[in-house]
């Protein structure tokens, strides 16, 4: 398929102060000269926020990687999931029409979309919602016939579940992926006939299920309205249970948070999804000027250090994940010995530190070791350290 930038191109793009943060961290993970390794989690996280890979969008990710344009959009036009053009703005529905799945019924799916959204793929629908597109195999043959809306996977569909599913995107619902027919993953319709002892006790929905309702981002976009994903976790605790049903997509999980544990700028976030989609009738949306990074604003501050290790010996640095042999030298040759030295930095000195690891700048934040060393400084073990002393990291 040949596949070529849109005809109408926005003036600009720019992520939001959040994706902007984000991205950097994905930047930081490789090391130097090697930062073109990001560009596809960076093309993704830009798609993800505007809905479709712009020009601007592409070229934006190519100078914040050093590279030459022609060869990020290489990228963009080669990987199929990256949509050059402007697509539904509530969700885009790709329809598998791979062999199991066209034998049990995609083309029934693909005539609901000609009915209901548009007569070709890539077209929008008259209000701008919705678009679609028949994909090759998505993996899940077992539960064909079956589609991705967004970010999930809807299987075992029927045309009349599936009409009923974008019946309930046009409400503003979000229905529950995964398995459509009453099947819990991909186990016989019949029932289990091995294994059934599993049976009693598992979770609600099958664990790619748990994780979409959890989340709530099917066909959000990443735009800086949600909640990060690990203030989430935080505030939800380990033992979190999923609401049943279809979740409301101004009730995602960002309402479930205690709203002290939400930065006050998502509390602030005027409008839901729901509410900004019927609003972005003319598209392609000119992006907003970016705001500062607040992160990059402190101002970096070399922490106290000591001469040497206390009487009691140097910690083992390399139980803080992210700290192999060659980093914990260079932490003994800057002056750090110890886990509760590690827990103490602020955000300012973890950012000095950070900018002073020769070949590893940007490791102690990309590996929370403030966190972890707070934990191993009380006596307490992390999954990492647990692991470490039984010999099981390489
Ligand atoms: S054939 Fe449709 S998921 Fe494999």
């Amino acid at each position: 398929m040949l596949r070529r930038l849109y005809h109408e191109q926005p003036e600009s793009f720019a992520f939001t102060p959040a994706n902007l943060a984000w991205a950097e961290g994905q930047i930081s993970k490789y090391p130097e000269a090697r930062q073109a390794s990001a560009i596809i989690p960076l093309l993704w996280r830009a798609q993800e926020q505007e809905g479709w890979l712009s020009r601007p969008a592409i070229e934006h990710v190519a100078d914040m990687l050093g590279m030459d344009y022609i060869r990020a959009l290489e990228v963009a036009t080669f990987y199929f999931m990256f949509q050059l053009q402007p697509v539904g703005s509530v969700a885009h529905f790709q329809i598998c029409g791979t062999l199991t799945c066209m034998i049990c019924g995609a083309e029934d799916l693909i005539g609901v979309c000609k009915a209901k959204i548009a007569p070709n793929a890539f077209e929008l629908s008259p209000d701008g919602k919705f678009s679609w597109e028949e994909v090759e195999c998505l993996g899940a043959c077992a539960n064909a016939p079956m589609a991705q809306i967004g970010k999930d996977y809807y299987e075992d569909l029927t045309s009349e579940r599936f009409a009923e599913i974008i019946d309930e995107l046009a409400a503003g619902k979000l229905p529950v992926p995964g398995p459509q027919n009453g099947r819990y993953a991909a186990e016989p319709k019949s029932g289990l006939t091995t294994l059934k002892e599993f049976e009693s006790g598992r979770a609600q929905y099958n664990g790619s299920v748990q994780r979409a309702v959890e989340l709530g981002d099917t066909v959000k976009r990443i735009d800086g309205t949600e909640v990060p994903l690990a203030t989430l976790w935080r505030a939800r605790g380990a033992n979190h249970r999923p609401a049943a049903g279809s979740v409301k997509l101004n009730e995602t999980p960002v309402q479930a948070a205690p709203k002290s544990a939400i930065p006050s700028s998502v509390q602030a976030a005027p409008e839901s999804r729901a509410e900004a989609v019927g609003k972005s009738k003319t598209r392609p949306a000119k992006a907003a000027t970016p705001e500062p990074i607040k992160a990059a604003t402190v101002p970096s501050k070399k922490p106290k250090i000591l001469k040497s290790a206390r009487k009691s010996g140097a910690d083992d640095l390399k139980l803080i994940k992210g700290v192999g042999p060659k980093l914990e030298k260079m932490l003994h040759n800057m002056g750090f010995f110890h886990f509760d030295q590690v827990a103490a930095w602020t955000q300012g000195e973890v950012s000095w530190v950070d900018e002073n690891l020769e070949g590893f700048k940007g490791r102690v934040s990309r590996d929370n070791w403030v966190e972890q060393a707070g934990l191993l400084a009380q006596g307490k073990e992390t999954e990492f350290s647990a692991r470490a002393k039984k010999g099981k990291v390489d």
